[in-house]
């Protein structure tokens, strides 16, 4: 269970062999990573006798949908794609949830493999076995958790990635430190530019240990029972809330988990638990990253707190009202918060937020 493997996509075939697993793929890419990999990766499969066909998707969050799903499998039966067919997803989180969610269902259930194409999904989609689509009532709602056979890491997807893209995956990574490996934070504060522009040691540096990082939660934690996987939500309460109330059109991901993470560190140090030095640094590294003026000013700074806090009352993790924040003791340490967090201090970290962001 969870393997990763980190090579050159011109091994994939012993990945597959070495995973037991037929040399029989059904690709799924979205528009993009189709137009960009495709051909690169039949080459690479008429090489090594892999049989293959192709299913290609939009490139949006709207194609995680049972929409699409229906039409998948309609596909996937006139192709016959059976039980020994494992299917591939090729992309970001986007494809990689939606394949996820077409292999979890297909036939009860066919080989799956992540080939993650984003440094989000690299670092965190592609790991971990949480697979779903959305919901109009809301995201994330109907899936599995449904690990693949393997994922399969090859940085050299990366080199096409928007700088944007790169930010939004290197805010999760950024995640991983905060909560649980505070060496993590101090090299990435070091290595901030060669990560950024993708200098091959230094980013694979960055997903070995985001993987490493994860894994070792979801090892102990798959199914999110003991309060430990929940830690992976570290600043996504917030970013929900600003993704729900921007219909998951304005941010990237990543974009909104590092303003989310910026207001549970300041929520975290105005209840006394997160020392004054700690908080400057970790805003000192939240401003490092560009995020657009015109974004922040539509998309948080002109939304009230209290319409983020009532956004949050309906987050799908939110119990009986309560909304449970995870917060930090220190820079490396989490915890899930039993308490009840007074309106009054929900609203006056996100002020703060928006000041260190403005
Ligand atoms: N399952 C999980 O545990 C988990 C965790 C975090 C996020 N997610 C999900 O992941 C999704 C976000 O993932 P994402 O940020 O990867 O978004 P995405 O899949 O939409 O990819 C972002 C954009 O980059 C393009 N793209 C992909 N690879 C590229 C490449 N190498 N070069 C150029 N363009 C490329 C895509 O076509 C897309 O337009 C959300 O739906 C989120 O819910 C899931
Ligand atoms: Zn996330």
């Amino acid at each position: 269970m969870h393997h990763v493997v980190f090579s050159s996509f011109h091994t994939f075939n012993d990945a597959l062999i070495s995973h037991g697993l037929s040399p029989k793929v059904a690709l799924l890419f979205d528009r993009n990573t189709h137009r960009l990999f495709s051909q690169h990766i039949f080459q690479i499969f008429h090489r090594a006798n892999i049989a293959h066909s192709s299913f290609v998707v939009p490139a949006s969050e709207s194609a995680k949908s049972l929409r699409t799903a229906e039409r998948l499998y309609g596909e996937f039966i006139k192709n016959g794609i059976d039980r020994a067919t494992a299917l591939v997803a090729v992309g970001g989180g986007v494809v990689g949830d939606l394949g996820g969610f077409l292999a979890a269902s297909y036939l009860r259930g066919i080989p799956l493999v992540h080939v993650p194409t984003t440094l989000l999904a690299m670092v965190d989609s592609a790991i971990g076995g949480k697979v779903a689509v959305n919901h109009s009532l809301g995201k994330n709602m109907i899936g599995f958790f449904y690990p693949p056979n393997f994922t399969f890491i090859d940085v050299d997807f990366l080199s096409t990635l928007p700088k944007r893209d790169v930010y939004s995956g290197l805010a999760e990574a950024f995640k991983y430190a905060l909560i649980q490996d505070a060496p993590f934070f101090h090299h990435l504060e070091s290595h901030f530019e060669p990560i950024i522009s993708l200098d091959r040691t230094d980013i694979e540096r960055v997903v070995a240990r985001s993987v490493k990082n994860k894994l070792r939660i979801v090892k102990k934690d798959f199914k999110e029972t003991l309060g430990l996987r929940a830690l992976l939500n570290f600043g996504h309460t917030f970013a929900h809330a600003l993704e729900t109330l921007s219909n998951y059109k304005a941010f990237r991901h990543g974009e909104a988990v590092l303003i989310g993470m910026l207001c549970a560190s300041a929520l975290s140090k105005n209840l006394g638990l997160l020392d004054h030095d700690s908080f400057t640094r970790i805003a000192h590294f939240a401003k490092r990253f560009p995020l657009s003026p015109s974004l922040l000013k539509r998309h948080f700074f002109d939304v009230a707190e209290s319409d983020l806090e009532s956004a949050m009352q309906r987050d799908k993790k939110t119990k009986h009202g309560t909304i449970h924040f995870v917060l930090l003791r220190r820079i490396g340490e989490a915890f899930l918060c039993q308490e009840k967090i007074s309106s009054r201090n929900i609203h006056r970290a996100i002020l703060e937020a928006k000041q260190i962001l403005t």
